[in-house]
């Protein structure tokens, strides 16, 4: 297998061949992942909710993403492993941006960064580029303004809102980003700006008219059970399948059924 690159997803949109994104923060989890055959592994920023509970993704720190994206790459053969630049590590001073990339690349082996934003971080960005680092965008609902935002419902449905999302995409395109991720939008939008830019736009609740689609691999399995958005297509109820057995072991165990003969020394 060769390993997917950043210029291969332009190729994939360039081809109208879809392309298929999925989170990870652990080993295991990103091995089974891998081996089922995605294109890139996100190490998202999510993980704050997903693995350690917080209510934002705004507490998790740069040490920490780089906990989980080193354990990702170690999963990693064919797939890109794109990895979430957290809150406070890249806004506001670019040479903080850089230093905050320099040590996700050099400390996680990750391939590549992603920032929220915009104009506000067109230096973070740029600088970031400039030291070889390949940037993944990501506009529309940006979890880690969610306390400017107030609420996680779909953005750019006014049309200033729409604007300044298709003047971002294409700034974020000219400063050499190689692929946007757009969260969240009205699927008109969402297409519009996909075929607005050359490089491959990533849609999470963004509808069909994008170059690819990204879920968080907890709730597409269906091991988050209190969050039910309308983009979230369920494969599995995990939640369930997993209370079922955890509740047999407990039951095996009270009975003294386990362990039987053939499971001792
Ligand atoms: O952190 C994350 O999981 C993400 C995806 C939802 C795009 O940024
Ligand atoms: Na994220």
């Amino acid at each position: 297998y060769k390993r997917i690159t950043t210029k291969s997803l332009v190729e994939m949109k360039k081809n109208g061949e879809k392309i298929a994104m999925l989170t990870a923060y652990d080993f295991t989890m990103a091995k089974i992942v891998e081996n089922a055959g995605i294109d890139i592994i996100l190490v998202g920023d999510s993980a704050s909710n997903v693995m350690a509970g917080h209510e934002t993704t705004l507490p998790i720190t740069l040490d920490q993403m780089i906990y989980h994206a080193s354990s990702v790459v170690r999963a990693s053969e064919r797939s890109l492993v794109v990895v979430d630049l957290p809150f406070g590590s890249y806004q506001g001073n670019s040479r903080s941006a850089l230093d905050s990339a320099i040590r996700i690349m050099k400390e996680s082996g990750g391939h590549a960064v992603k920032l929220e934003g915009g104009s506000e971080i067109k230096e973070s960005i740029s600088r970031i580029l400039t030291a070889g680092i390949p940037v993944m965008g990501h506009l529309g609902l940006t979890p880690q303004s969610i306390y400017k935002f107030g609420t996680y419902t779909v953005r750019a449905k006014e049309e200033e809102e729409a604007e300044k999302l298709k003047e971002d995409a294409l700034l974020l395109e000219d400063l050499g980003c190689f692929a946007l991720v757009l969260e969240k939008v009205p699927a008109k939008l969402a297409k519009e700006v996909a075929q607005s830019v050359s490089i491959p736009v990533i849609g999470i609740g963004a509808g069909n008219g994008v170059d690819g689609q990204v879920l968080v691999t907890h709730d597409m399995l269906g091991m988050t059970h209190e969050f039910h958005p309308r983009f979230l297509r369920r494969y599995l109820d995990l939640y369930v399948e997993m209370t079922g057995a955890f509740e047999n072991y407990i039951s095996d165990v009270k009975s003294r059924d386990f362990p039987n003969d053939n499971e001792q020394y």
